[in-house]
C-alpha cells in the first residue's frame, strides 16, 4: 500500500509517499481501507519534532481516518466488511475520564496513522459515520471536531452562553458550528478580514481581526456588556492565554487546547482572582465522538473543507496547512 511516511528523522523534508507493507489485523482489530484523511496542526508539530521526541521511525503520520472496514481480526463481531467508519484519535479511550494508557494510544504518533491506503485499528477504537457525510467530510472529525465537542460540553456551553474562539483553523471552525448547534452566542477572532466574513456567514455572531485589533480581549468584553465571555476555546496557548483570562468572565471557563500563538507570559493571579476554571483538553473518548456524531447527524452539520489533496500530494497538503492560508480543514483523499 501507499502511505505518507516520516523517515529517517524529523523535518518536513523527510516526509515521503512510499510503498509501505500492508498491515494485518490481529485479534480484536479491524483493517480499514482509508478513503480520506485530514490534517491537524499536531501532524505538523509531529513532523517537525516538536510533539513527540521519542517518535519511532519510520512512522505513518495522520490522526484522522475515514473509510470502510476491509477485514476483521479474530473475535471481532461488532464490525463487518463494508461498514463505513472513522478511527478514534485515541484507540484506548472508550468512555469516562482520560487515562495514561488512553493518552499513549494516539494515531500517527504512538502508532501508525491515517495517511495510508490501509490502517489497522482496534475494534473498540472505531465509530460509525453519520450517513449524510462524504468520506472527505467524515475524515475531518476524529481530532479537531471531537476536541471542540469535548471542550464545549465540558464547559457546559448551551443557550444563553457566549463562547470566544480564536482563529479559523480546524478546531475553531468546528467549535463555531457545534457551539451554534448547542444554542450559544459565538465571538471569533481571525488574522484575516476575509476569513472573518466567512465565519460570520457560517453563523458567528461577531468577529474581530487580532492583527489590526491586538486588544481583542477588550473587544470581547465590550461584546458582553463588560462582563466577559462565559467560555474561551483557547487554541493560541501561552501567546494568547493572558488575554483570554482577561476576556473571560469571573467564574468563567477557559479550555486549554493549543499552542498556535507561540511563547508568552501568563499571569496566574488572574486565574485565582477571577476563579476561572482552566481545563486542559486532549481530544476525547469514543463515547464523546459518538455523542457528537448524533448531534451532527440530527442537525445535518457539514464540516468545512478548505481544500482536498491526493495522497500523492500529501506533502503539499502539509505545506498548505503550514501556510495557515486555510479556513477549516485540509483533507487528503486516497
Ligand atoms: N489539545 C488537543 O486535544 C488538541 C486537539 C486538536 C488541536 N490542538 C491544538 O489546537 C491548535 C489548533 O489546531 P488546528 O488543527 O485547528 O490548527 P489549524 O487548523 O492549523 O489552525 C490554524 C489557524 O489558527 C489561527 N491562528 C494562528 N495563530 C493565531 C493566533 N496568534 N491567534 C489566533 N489564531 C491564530 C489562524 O487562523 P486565522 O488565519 O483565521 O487567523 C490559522 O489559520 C493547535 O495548537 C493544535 O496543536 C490540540
Amino acid at each position: 500500500m501507499k502511505a505518507l511516511v516520516l523517515d529517517p528523522a524529523f523535518g518536513l523534508d523527510n516526509l515521503r509517499v512510499v510503498e509501505h507493507p500492508d498491515p494485518a489485523p490481529g485479534p480484536g482489530q479491524v483493517l480499514v481501507r482509508v478513503r480520506a484523511a485530514s490534517l491537524n496542526y499536531r501532524d505538523l508539530l509531529i513532523a517537525k519534532g516538536q510533539y513527540n521526541p521519542k517518535l519511532a521511525f519510520p512512522r505513518v503520520l495522520g490522526s484522522d481516518a475515514a473509510g470502510e472496514v476491509a477485514a476483521v481480526g479474530a473475535g471481532v463481531t461488532a464490525w463487518k466488511p463494508g461498514d463505513r467508519v472513522a478511527g478514534c484519535f485515541m484507540q484506548h479511550w472508550d468512555d469516562g475520564p482520560i487515562t495514561d494508557a488512553a493518552a499513549k494510544s494516539t494515531l500517527g504518533s504512538d502508532r501508525d496513522g491515517a495517511l495510508a491506503e490501509l490502517i489497522v485499528l482496534e475494534a473498540r477504537g472505531l465509530v460509525r459515520l453519520p450517513d449524510h457525510l462524504s468520506d472527505e467530510e467524515a475524515a475531518t472529525l476524529p481530532c479537531a471536531a471531537v476536541t471542540a465537542w469535548n471542550a464545549l460540553t465540558a464547559a457546559g456551553v448551551g443557550p444563553g452562553g457566549t463562547v470566544l474562539l480564536q482563529g479559523t483553523g480546524g478546531v475553531s471552525i468546528f467549535a463555531l458550528q457545534l457551539a451554534k448547534a448547542l444554542g450559544a452566542r459565538v465571538l471569533i477572532t481571525s488574522g484575516s478580514d476575509e476569513k472573518l466574513a466567512r465565519a460570520l456567514a457560517l453563523g458567528a455572531d461577531a468577529g474581530t481581526n487580532y492583527k489590526t485589533n491586538p486588544d481583542w480581549e477588550k473587544w470581547a468584553r465590550q461584546q458582553t456588556g463588560g462582563a466577559g465571555v462565559d467560555v474561551v476555546i483557547e487554541v493560541g496557548g501561552p501567546g494568547t492565554l493572558d488575554r483570554s483570562l482577561k476576556a473571560v468572565k469571573t467564574g468563567g471557563h477557559v479550555a486549554l487546547i493549543g499552542v498556535l500563538a507561540g511563547a508568552g507570559t501568563v499571569n496566574p493571579l488572574l486565574v485565582l482572582m477571577k476563579a476561572v476554571r482552566l481545563q486542559g483538553v486532549f481530544v476525547g473518548s469514543r463515547a464523546m465522538f459518538e455523542a457528537m456524531n448524533a448531534v451532527i447527524g440530527a442537525k445535518h452539520l457539514r464540516p468545512v473543507i478548505d481544500r482536498t489533496f491526493a495522497l500523492s500530494d500529501a506533502v503539499a497538503a502539509f505545506r498548505h496547512l503550514e501556510s495557515a492560508a486555510h479556513f477549516g480543514k485540509v483533507v487528503v483523499k486516497m
